[in-house]
């Protein structure tokens, strides 16, 4: 089996109240944990790669062919989607070339209008490859009534105008940050949300940021319209802190422990623990 699009499986999972995670990879080590892992759990996946990422990893090319050959050899039948994470313009065209089965075309940072003009570009596109196609919604600002600790806040009016675009997934601030929350973060905003849900008309959402959201906030998300949530901080998190132990206790002086296929393990251990715990926490186990 190939890659699949994303519009079937988070169509399933917002009409069935879950949500698919995206697990961004870095390098084979990640693919291959995040692909056995929900083999092993039985649920869908969603394979995010970055720009940064796919440069790293010599390009979306290798990348493609990496994901395509170890669905193959691991015998990997649940369903998995390889999606561009945050695409440029330029960035989009490149992943959707390098058969990628999903993009996300990020105009965030564009005014309105090019955003539109842009995603709609991508919606025509992908259509006629069936590929799946996730578009970004800029924020009103970065702090609300002065609050700092507030992520971006979308417009639930540009929401709607975006959406109707024919997008597969929007993806929309709701006081979500990337990376680790800081202390005095104020949560996610549901009234925001609630809203763009109703301006919408049934459009699955997505939550980016989903490193470190307190677990009730993530059901709610979900009871509210979310079907694919992002994460990524968190494999990086734990992958370090894993390897980090097996160095601070000298195990990679023991024998041959020095082989990057035993320095890296507990750090491949620590990355499929956390999938395993977020595909529990989505609800998308045993939904392949
Ligand atoms: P985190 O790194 O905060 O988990 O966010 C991941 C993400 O949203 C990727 O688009």
């Amino acid at each position: 089996m190939k890659t699949v699009s994303l519009e079937a499986m988070c169509k399933k999972a917002f009409e069935n109240g879950y949500a698919v995670g995206q697990f961004n990879i870095n390098n084979l080590e990640w693919t291959k944990a995040v692909l056995q892992t929900a083999q092993e759990m039985n649920s869908p996946v969603i394979l995010g790669v970055s720009e940064g990422a796919g440069k790293y990893m010599t390009g979306f090319k290798t990348v493609a062919t990496m994901v395509d050959s170890m669905i193959e050899s691991l015998n990997i039948t649940v369903p998995v989607a390889l999606h561009l994470d945050h695409g440029t313009y330029e960035g989009t065209f490149k992943a959707i070339e390098a058969g990628f089965s999903s993009v996300m075309f990020d105009g965030s940072k564009y005014p309105i209008d090019e955003n539109i003009a842009k995603t709609q570009e991508f919606v025509a596109l992908t259509k006629k490859l069936g590929l799946s196609m996730e578009a970004e919604v800029g924020a009103i600002g970065g702090e609300e009534d002065g609050v700092l600790g507030m992520g971006e806040l979308a417009d639930p009016d540009e929401c709607q105008r975006i959406a109707g675009l024919g997008v597969t997934i929007l993806a929309a601030g709701i006081g979500n940050i990337h990376g680790v929350y800081p202390a005095n973060w104020q949560g996610l905003n549901f009234k925001v949300l609630a809203d763009i849900k109703k301006k919408v008309d049934n459009k699955p959402l997505v939550l980016h940021g989903g490193t470190g959201i307190p677990d009730e906030m993530v059901k709610k998300a979900i009871a509210l319209g979310v079907a694919k949530i992002n994460v990524n901080t968190e494999c990086q998190l734990v992958f370090a802190a894993a390897v980090r132990k097996y160095i601070e206790a000298g195990k990679d002086r023991e024998g041959k422990g020095y082989d990057p296929r035993k320095l890296l393990a507990p750090g491949v251990e620590a990355i499929k623990q956390t999938v395993r715990e977020k595909m529990i926490l989505f609800g998308s186990v045993d939904k392949a």
